[in-house]
């Protein structure tokens, strides 16, 4: 069955599923063929050329080989299409290979100028500052969009809710400034749920589909939505340089999006209650969560983003050794990388994700990333709360100087 509901929760259970019911299953066959059986010469030659130039698998026609055309793939791809409201996606290995094939499709189409407003996602802020794939960066904040635009420039990019400090964007001043520029929104923090950036005019959606989309904590993905022209380039580039989403990731993809609305909503309003709760501990100087008074100036939350997530930073008055106390003493949290998935994790984006961005740019010392999972709120308090007791023991200015908080995360308060 497949379906065109206007319902965004009917949309994630049953898209990207035409045929299945008819060809007598109830969920996708995964086909884990790399190589497919050609008809004829002349046709199996044709399906090659229109595959690797990124067109649609034609009816009747050979997917021919693993690396041009993935069904299950394309079921996941066309899922989170109608999620977004886009013409198409194109899926990856990861996120930032998604980023990379957009990246390379600039660039090799003459106009390898990228205008970036940071906070970004730390690895989208190394591949831009580097220019390892052939793209110039002009950082600028929302308001020098136009200014930095030349003619040169063939993409913007933000990422709204921001890693890790949930800075919000306004998505269609942004795109206004962009011009005829294409505009590209990481939409992983808020999902599809939460934001369709197209509606309020992006060109390009991306996701690092690692966290909530797949949303166990099991798979990595990325994948870029868009318009028809764009999703033929994507595919170009994956068909020629690789980074495939394999299909036991795709079909898990898939079907993380099914519960998707359901984890992202149940996520969200423990996290809104957490973020309050936070507030009342005297070890934290500040809760940075879109949700919380004086923190979404442009009010953007009803009109662009529906809710403000499950991503919660806190900033802890003891600086760096109170940020990495309180993150080695979460128990139930674990402490590792990612976000998304229905376990709460802890981790501290200056020395960990968002490391190898510039020293300006660089988040707080202080600052600790939480992403609120399923568990019940009451278990989730208490282990912040003790974690935060434990962080507020140490008196930071007797403690002995830390040689990489002295060195590179230089406190701002
Ligand atoms: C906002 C954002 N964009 C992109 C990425 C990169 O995705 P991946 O790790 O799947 O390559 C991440 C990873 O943490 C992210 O948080």
């Amino acid at each position: 069955m497949q379906t065109s509901s206007s319902h965004l929760e009917t949309r994630a259970v049953h898209g990207g599923m035409a045929g299945v019911r008819e060809s007598g299953s109830h969920v996708p066959v995964i086909d884990f063929s790399t190589t497919n059986p050609l008809g004829d010469v002349e046709s199996g030659g044709a399906s090659y050329e229109e595959l690797a130039t990124g067109h649609d698998l034609g009816d009747g026609r050979s997917a021919v080989y693993q690396r041009l055309w993935q069904p299950g793939v394309a079921r996941f791809e066309e899922s989170l299409a109608g999620l977004e409201g886009t013409e198409g996606a194109v899926a990856f290995a990861s996120g930032m290979a998604a980023l990379a094939a957009t990246l390379i499709a600039t660039a090799s189409a003459g106009r390898p100028h990228v205008v970036a407003v940071r906070p970004l996602y730390g690895g989208t802020d190394h591949v831009l500052a580097s220019g390892l794939l052939g793209t110039e960066v002009t950082w600028t904040d929302t308001a020098g969009i136009a200014a930095a635009v030349r003619p040169e420039t063939g993409l913007v990019v933000v990422e709204t809710p921001a890693n890790p400090t949930l800075e919000l964007v306004d998505i269609r001043a942004v795109a206004d400034a962009a011009g005829d520029v294409p505009l590209l929104v990481d939409n992983t923090f808020a999902t599809p749920v939460l934001q369709r950036p197209v509606e309020h005019g992006a060109t390009l959606v991306l996701h690092s589909a690692t966290k909530y989309l797949g949303g166990h904590g099991d798979v990595m993905g990325g994948v870029v939505a868009g318009d028809q022209a764009w999703v033929e380039r994507l595919r170009q580039v994956r068909a020629l340089t690789g980074g495939l989403l394999h299909p036991m990731a795709a079909y898990l993809l898939h079907r993380g999006l099914r519960t998707l609305p359901l984890r992202v909503r149940a996520q969200q309003a423990t996290a809104a209650l957490l973020a309050e709760r936070l507030l009342t501990h005297p070890a934290v100087a500040h809760v940075r969560y879109p949700g919380l008074p004086g923190q979404d100036p442009s009010g953007l939350l009803g009109r662009q983003l529906e809710g403000a997530g499950s991503i919660i930073a806190i900033e802890l008055a003891g600086g760096y050794a109170a940020a990495a106390r309180f993150t080695e003493s979460c128990e139930l949290i674990t402490h590792a990388v990612s976000l998304g998935g229905v376990d709460s994790l802890v981790q501290h984006p200056a020395s960990l994700t968002h490391r190898p961005v510039a020293g300006e740019a660089k988040p707080g010392a202080g600052i600790v990333r939480l992403a609120i999972g399923l568990e019940h709120i009451d278990d989730l308090t208490d282990d912040l709360m003790s974690a935060l007791d434990r962080a507020a023991e140490l008196d930071c200015l007797d403690s002995a100087p830390n040689e990489f908080a002295e060195r590179e995360l230089i406190e701002e308060h």
